[in-house]
């Protein structure tokens, strides 16, 4: 089945959702874990929203708050929008092996790292902690791994300069990454992508 629905989850800037709407991307449903600026980016473009406020869902390391419930009520989001594929774009909260069971497969993510290098939240300055003189970003199918390389989708490398910081690095990462998982979506979307070779598994 070649998916037809996809809701892209959110917590920041959200500029990548931003450029996929520009592109007139078909979004049914933006999820963010907090008020932010993504979910500004979907009104204005008529997208419907929900926040699931993370931090009603307690404190903590992640046994510690409810990360089960949260993901579960995520879960059932997507379920009641009938969203065949999840693509994350900056979406800062760990979610809860049950979603991964259920939505098995056809949740992304975009991290910005070559993966399997740099997983985490400081991907940008790990690399430039490194002394690394490429990184890159990548798209991949999410699984309870976090950053998980098993599944690529995309990936694109991106040299590092002289002079820069984590805010010029993950800038300029980020522009690769809007055209990058604005035309990876698409792809996935009409066939072009098949997921089912990439993840391959029992669908229903
Ligand atoms: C991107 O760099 C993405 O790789 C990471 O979060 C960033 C999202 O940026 N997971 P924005 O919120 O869309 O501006």
């Amino acid at each position: 089945m070649t998916p037809e629905r996809v809701a892209v989850l959110v917590s920041g800037s959200g500029s990548l959702l931003e450029t996929q709407l520009k592109h007139k991307l078909p979004v049914q449903l933006v999820i963010a874990d907090r008020e932010c600026r993504g979910i500004e980016i979907a009104e204005t473009h008529n997208v419907p929203t929900v926040i699931i406020d993370r931090r009603d869902y307690g404190y903590g390391t992640l046994e510690q708050w409810n990360r089960r419930q949260f993901s579960y009520e995520i879960a059932s989001e997507l379920n009641q929008h009938k969203i065949d594929v999840a693509a994350m774009a900056g979406f800062m909260t760990i979610l809860d092996p049950i979603i991964f069971e259920q939505f098995n497969g056809w949740i992304l993510n975009i991290h910005p790292s070559l993966l399997p290098k740099f997983k985490g939240e400081h991907a940008v300055q790990d690399a430039l902690a490194a002394g690394a003189n490429v990184t890159g970003t990548t798209i991949h199918v999410a699984t309870d791994m976090l950053d998980d390389e098993s599944h690529i989708i995309a990936q694109q490398e991106i040299p590092i300069n002289a002079g820069d910081d984590k805010a010029t690095l993950h800038e300029r990462i980020k522009v690769v990454e809007r055209e990058l998982y604005t035309n990876t979506l698409f792809d996935i979307l009409n066939g072009t992508i098949d997921l089912n070779i990439i993840y391959p598994l029992e669908r229903s």
